[in-house]
């Protein structure tokens, strides 16, 4: 493996990514100071300009107190304002459309109370056999909430435009993520969009893996509404706050809507009057005042992908995971990831017989992050922002050695 690691170095030194602007957490085991890090598809690592901006923050709360909503550096009142234009740019999606709030769940819930709708025989949910748990169980709360049977409501399948086809005038909302947290398949987003509308129902995305992973348009492929998480391919720290998206054909709709504060229209939310007078936006969905230290990391990470540009971290992701992928095919393990790079994000999952295991070894012995989910799969996610062609280099012997062939 020594002459592929100074192969790896070569393309690090003719590719570079971004590493300098993060911080790596040292290595436990192995023979690099660093951690070869690919879990940044569950925490992305932490910007260094977080540290310096959060501590502004922190520095004009003490210095102003409550005056600070108008008197900050970037005052906080409208501070959710600046989140919006980066992150709709991220998704694919016209500003009056992006609202940067709350985490995934919470967001997915919010939207579902407008865009969940059962009437009469359509009132089925389409979700992927592998939906991540948190969808899995909001979904059929959702089905609980209208008074249905969740185990009738719910529908899990492997195949979207099949159930699309079969279930037909029954479904009242498709629901799924747009990769696969557990396979790393990117799905054909357009394509089950359309499906889902050309059957009469609502489509929305959950995009936890999919924004800042995979290049978006979700205005121009008319999907209903998204939402995602930004702790992941966008580094803004565990929890960090949440972003949805709700096409503007929706903007003003009669759709039911859980309110608060901030729901009503910015120049009317301190008339403190009892009505709320709702945006024809996406801010109409927000619910209470943003908490300023939490967007502080976003919009830090946020600026970071705006200075880089998705084309061209899509570009070097894809070289990136190919690298991976021919360090990993002739060791044997089973590549469960479509080989296609326009069906994956960044992250290649493997078959393992003990994945628990192998994550544990993987990172005390070598100093590799790797993550688990069981009982089988490993997640390998090179993130093109900061991972190295070295540290792919390095998964892969270490995984030779653990499990090779
Ligand atoms: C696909 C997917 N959906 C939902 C969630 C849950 O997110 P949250 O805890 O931010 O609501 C996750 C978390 O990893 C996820 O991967």
């Amino acid at each position: 493996m020594r002459l592929g690691e100074d192969e790896a170095r070569r393309l690090d030194a003719d590719d570079p990514g971004h590493r300098e602007l993060f911080l790596v957490p040292p290595a436990e085991g192995g023979d690099h100071p660093e951690t070869a890090y690919l879990a940044g598809n569950s925490l992305g690592l932490q910007p260094r300009a977080v540290r310096g901006e959060l501590l502004q923050e922190l520095d004009e709360w003490a210095r102003l107190g409550v005056e600070g909503h108008l008197e900050a550096g970037r005052p906080w009142l409208p501070y959710h304002e600046l989140l919006r234009e980066p992150a709709a740019r991220l998704v694919g999606a016209l500003p009056a459309e992006t609202v940067v709030m709350n985490s995934l769940t919470v967001n997915l819930h919010l939207l579902m109370v407008s865009f969940y709708r059962p009437e009469g025989a359509r009132t089925l949910i389409v979700v992927e056999d592998t939906a991540f748990p948190s969808d899995s169980y909001a979904v059929r709360s959702q089905a609980a909430f209208h008074g249905l049977d969740p185990d009738k409501t719910v529908v899990r399948t492997n195949d979207p435009l099949a159930a699309i086809r079969e279930h037909g005038d029954r479904i009242a909302l498709v629901m799924l993520g747009g990769v696969n947290y557990l396979t790393g398949e990117l799905m054909d987003i357009p394509g089950i969009t359309a499906a889902g509308h050309a059957a009469g129902a609502v489509v929305g995305w959950d995009l936890a893996h999919a924004a800042g992973n995979v290049p978006l348009r979700l205005h121009e492929w008319g999907v209903d509404f998204a939402a995602w998480c930004s702790y992941k391919y966008l580094n803004s720290g565990p929890g960090a706050v949440a972003g949805a998206f709700v096409h503007e054909r929706h903007a003003g709709a009669d759709l039911p809507r859980f309110e608060g504060w901030w729901s009503t229209e910015a120049a009317t939310r301190f008339e403190m009057a009892p009505v709320s007078r709702p945006p024809r936006t996406a801010d109409a969905w927000q619910v209470s005042n943003p908490p300023i230290l939490a967007m502080s990391p976003v919009r830090t990470s946020l600026e970071l992908f705006d200075a880089v540009g998705m084309p061209a971290l899509r570009a070097r992701s894809e070289r990136l995971t190919a690298y991976l992928q021919s360090l990993l095919d002739p060791i044997g393990v089973e590549v469960v990831t479509p080989r296609d790079p326009a069906r994956r994000g960044c992250q290649l999952s493997l078959r393992v017989a003990d994945a628990g295991g192998l994550s544990k070894t993987l990172r005390h012995r070598h100093g590799v992050i790797a993550d688990s989910r069981e009982p089988d799969i490993v997640r390998l996610a090179p993130v093109p922002l900061y991972s190295t062609y070295h540290d792919c280099w390095r998964a892969a012997a270490a995984i030779a050695q653990e499990v090779g062939a």
